[in-house]
């Protein structure tokens, strides 16, 4: 028995041996199991200017017509006037392991006088599919979540032979933090083994210049020596020179993918022709799962961080709250109707002030008029009583003619 502390986490772990078998050594097999019985699923994206050999690479790579051959497509001869995202999804299987592959593809880039915001779609539909993955993961029900991220880009540089780019490099630029940019040199048999060579580290210089982050698969401390030396050996080929064909000839004996010139054939399965297998080898052999985790792990990630930062919801470091959005927006709702709820009630008060002044207001003036009314019917009382006392005084002396009466206007209507 060994005793291991862990000093950090305060857990004492007891190493212990097996006195028997217990069974778990099984538990990789059965996520094996698991995993074949479900299936799997990669998306990726293609961008390049058009007629680079995207869709024949992609046709190459998972030896399939996942496109169908241009002559059956209809050819428009209008230019688009926006870069289109559309994609194909098809289940390929290979030895009862099946595989759902969507292929996003954007028609379009590159085509126009001015490609100045060519990059700006792509970018829309990286972030939306992110944000369809957010929006499932804050439902109340998360069984059944549909991951139509993109799990890697493959950027074709078109053989130029130069440099890259303005365009290639704007769009790494805006890029490279929502997705695994894979750089590949297109149709590279029409450059030769050096202009290759010269092509790619002029690239990478390019790339290091404007601190564009490329895909760099990790290395694990448990990997043994055979899988980092594997592992050196795709990286050293980035950007991928690549040559995509769905024709096969007939060499010396063996059939083989590849492109026939004058001189012979350019093999696309051959290493020492092109690095077609180890781009394949890393798409789908080595690295298909890593290109998902990384995906999921940090860039998906860092954008959902990003993106809740900005509705001005943040995680307090010290304290491991899982922030919920959703919640964040009631309270946020609850917030805002209280203070509405508290307007109203100032307004209210106010009216009611206002109202009380002027019922004060009326109130007084009421008072005022009974006031002045009283003093004037006291005055015509006053008159009339005076008036009275003098008709009095005038009968018991010398009596008005009733003419002169009538003359003065004198009347008293009882
Ligand atoms: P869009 O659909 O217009 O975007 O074109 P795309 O990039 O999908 O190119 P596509 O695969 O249709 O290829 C265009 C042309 O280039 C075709 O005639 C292909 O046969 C040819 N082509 C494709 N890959 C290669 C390659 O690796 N080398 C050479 N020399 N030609 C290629």
């Amino acid at each position: 028995t060994d005793q291991i502390n862990g000093a950090s986490s305060g857990i004492t772990v007891v190493r212990k041996k097996l006195l028997g078998y217990v069974g778990f050594a099984n538990l990789p097999n059965q996520v094996h199991r698991k995993s074949v019985k479900k299936g799997f699923e990669f998306t990726a994206m293609v961008v390049g200017e058009s007629g680079l050999g995207k869709s024949t690479l992609v046709n190459t790579l998972f030896n399939t017509q996942l496109y169908p051959p241009k002559e059956n497509v209809e050819l428009t001869h209008e230019t688009p006037q926006t870069v289109e995202v559309k994609s194909i999804t098809s289940d390929i299987e290979e030895n009862g392991v099946k595989l759902r592959l969507t292929v996003v593809d954007t028609p379009g880039f590159g085509d126009f006088v001015n490609n100045e915001e060519s990059w700006k779609p792509i970018l829309d539909s990286i972030e939306s599919r992110c944000d369809a993955y957010l929006e499932q993961e804050n439902r109340v029900n998360r069984r059944k979540l549909v991951d139509n991220r993109i799990h890697a880009c493959l950027y074709f540089i078109s053989p130029t032979g130069h440099a890259l780019k303005p365009l290639d490099i704007e769009f790494m630029r805006r890029l490279h933090t929502r997705v695994n940019l894979i750089p590949v040199i297109a149709k590279a048999d029409t450059l030769t083994e050096e202009e290759v060579a010269a092509f790619k580290e002029r690239i990478l210089a390019d790339i290091n210049y404007h601190n564009i982050q490329i895909y760099q698969a990790p290395a694990y401390e448990y990997d043994d020596e055979e899988t980092i030396a594997e592992n050196r050996e795709i990286m050293s080929k980035i950007p991928f020179a690549v040559v995509g064909s769905d024709k096969e000839f007939e060499v010396e004996g063996r059939r083989v993918r590849g492109r026939s010139y004058p001189w012979g054939v350019i093999e696309v399965d051959n290493e020492e022709h092109c690095d077609f297998v180890k781009l394949r080898q890393m798409l789908i052999r080595t690295h298909m799962e890593e290109l998902k985790e990384y995906t999921n792990d940090v860039l998906y990630e860092n954008y959902r961080t990003e993106k809740l930062a900005a509705m001005g919801i943040q995680q307090d470091p010290t304290v491991f709250k899982e922030v919920n959005p959703i919640q964040k927006m009631e309270e946020e709702r609850t917030a805002h109707e209280q203070k509405l709820g508290k307007m109203e009630a100032e307004m209210k008060a106010v009216f009611q002030a206002k109202v009380q002044e002027k019922e004060t207001k009326l109130k007084q003036s009421e008072e005022e008029l009974y006031a002045r009314h009283k003093e004037m019917k006291e005055a015509l009382d006053k008159q009339r009583m005076d008036l009275e006392e003098k008709k009095r005084r005038m009968e018991s002396g010398r009596p008005m003619t009733p003419e002169k009466t009538k003359k003065k206007g004198f009347s008293f209507n009882k």
